[in-house]
């Protein structure tokens, strides 16, 4: 079987396809007859050594994936082989043949298909717990959302418009920003001008915005919060953009603005019990047609080195899959 391999932390294009022999399911183990594999940025960030989960070399990139169970260890009793699932395992998923922990699959509902259950966990539970638990976003309220083309930005348009808000979607270029007004954007602002920050303000007048969605810090941070009203919202979700900002604390001070803390993989183990109702929820609106993961391409295993530099240099909108 073939697998896109991680021999030890540098640039991606270090990444190399090697062939090796199926896995063996051990106790509480399933191996994935893996068939599409979706890219995150955490993706590229690890491969570099630059991400906080730092896995033992070499290994196999890809956080989440989906496919058929090929085979299940012992004491695996919710799901056998042939059944369609979703695994979540933080690497791994680049490859033919993956093994997961049993409690990290799920069975992949009917009406999915292999690229959605591969595209749907990370952007839509970490999107999800970040308006819900962390901002408790509410119906009339205004979200400003940093990076909304990029993964998580496209599920937090979609998320944010079914909770009841308005959403001002900002991104670097008119494609993206068309795909963000698809989504259901209200308001688009293309924050590559220099008086991006006015084009908010235009938009929503004194009372500012009560929620900004940050998954790109960099230069955008501190203009973003300025654009927060009383009271208001700031969640640090990624630095896309490379450099942590430095917040002048100030910034907090006035207008009594809060600056939150998103981590969807540890408030996951935090509340096991509310990242399952959430699932819940996020399934139950897929299956209504609410939201789907915003498939812009699809690449075979050859084609991931060159997807991962896109997705790390800007130059990649959505969810991007590799079918397998
Ligand atoms: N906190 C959590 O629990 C959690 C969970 C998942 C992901 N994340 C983080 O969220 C961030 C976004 O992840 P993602 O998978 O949505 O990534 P993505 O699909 O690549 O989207 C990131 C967006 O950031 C913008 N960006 C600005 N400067 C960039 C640069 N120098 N390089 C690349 N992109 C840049 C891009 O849009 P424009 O060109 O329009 O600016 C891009 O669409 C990452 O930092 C990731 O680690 C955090």
């Amino acid at each position: 079987m073939k697998s896109l391999v991680c021999k030890q932390f540098g640039p991606i294009d270090d990444l190399l396809i090697e062939e090796g022999p199926i896995p063996v399911a051990g106790p509480n183990k399933v191996v994935i007859n893996v068939k599409a594999a979706s890219l995150n940025f955490p993706d590229a960030l690890m491969v570099q050594g630059l991400y906080q989960i730092k896995p033992p070399t070499p290994f196999v990139p890809g956080a989440e994936y989906a496919g058929v169970v090929h085979a299940v260890g012992e004491g695996v009793t919710h799901i056998k082989p042939g059944d369609r699932v979703a695994a979540f395992t933080g690497y791994g998923g680049f490859a033919e043949y993956s093994v997961a922990d049993a409690t990290r699959v799920m069975p992949l509902p009917p009406s999915m298909s292999f690229e959605q259950g591969a595209a749907f966990v990370l952007t839509y539970a970490t999107s999800y717990h970040a308006l819900k638990d962390v901002a408790n976003l509410q119906p009339g309220e205004t979200l400003l959302v940093l990076g909304a083309a990029g993964g998580v930005g496209t599920t937090a348009i979609q998320l944010a418009k079914l909770m009841g808000a308005t959403v001002i979607a900002a991104a670097s270029s008119a494609e993206k920003l068309a795909l963000c007004t698809s989504l259901g954007a209200d308001h688009i602002v293309n924050y590559a001008a220099a008086d991006w920050r006015e084009q908010v303000n235009a938009i929503v007048g004194k009372k500012g915005v009560d929620v900004v969605y940050d998954a790109v810090g960099g230069a955008y941070a501190e203009p973003a919060l300025r654009c927060v009203g009383w009271r208001g919202r700031y969640l640090v979700v990624g630095f896309a953009a490379g450099d942590i900002p430095k917040i002048p604390l100030n910034l907090a001070l006035l207008k009594e603005r809060q600056i939150l803390g998103v981590y969807w993989g540890d408030s996951v183990a935090a509340n096991p019990k509310g990242h399952l109702a959430n699932m819940r929820q996020l399934g139950q609106w897929f299956e209504a047609g609410k939201i789907a993961p915003s498939i812009t391409e699809t690449v075979p295993l050859e084609g991931t080195v060159d997807a991962l530099k896109r997705l790390s240099s800007r130059n990649a909108m959505g969810k991007i899959v590799v079918q397998l």
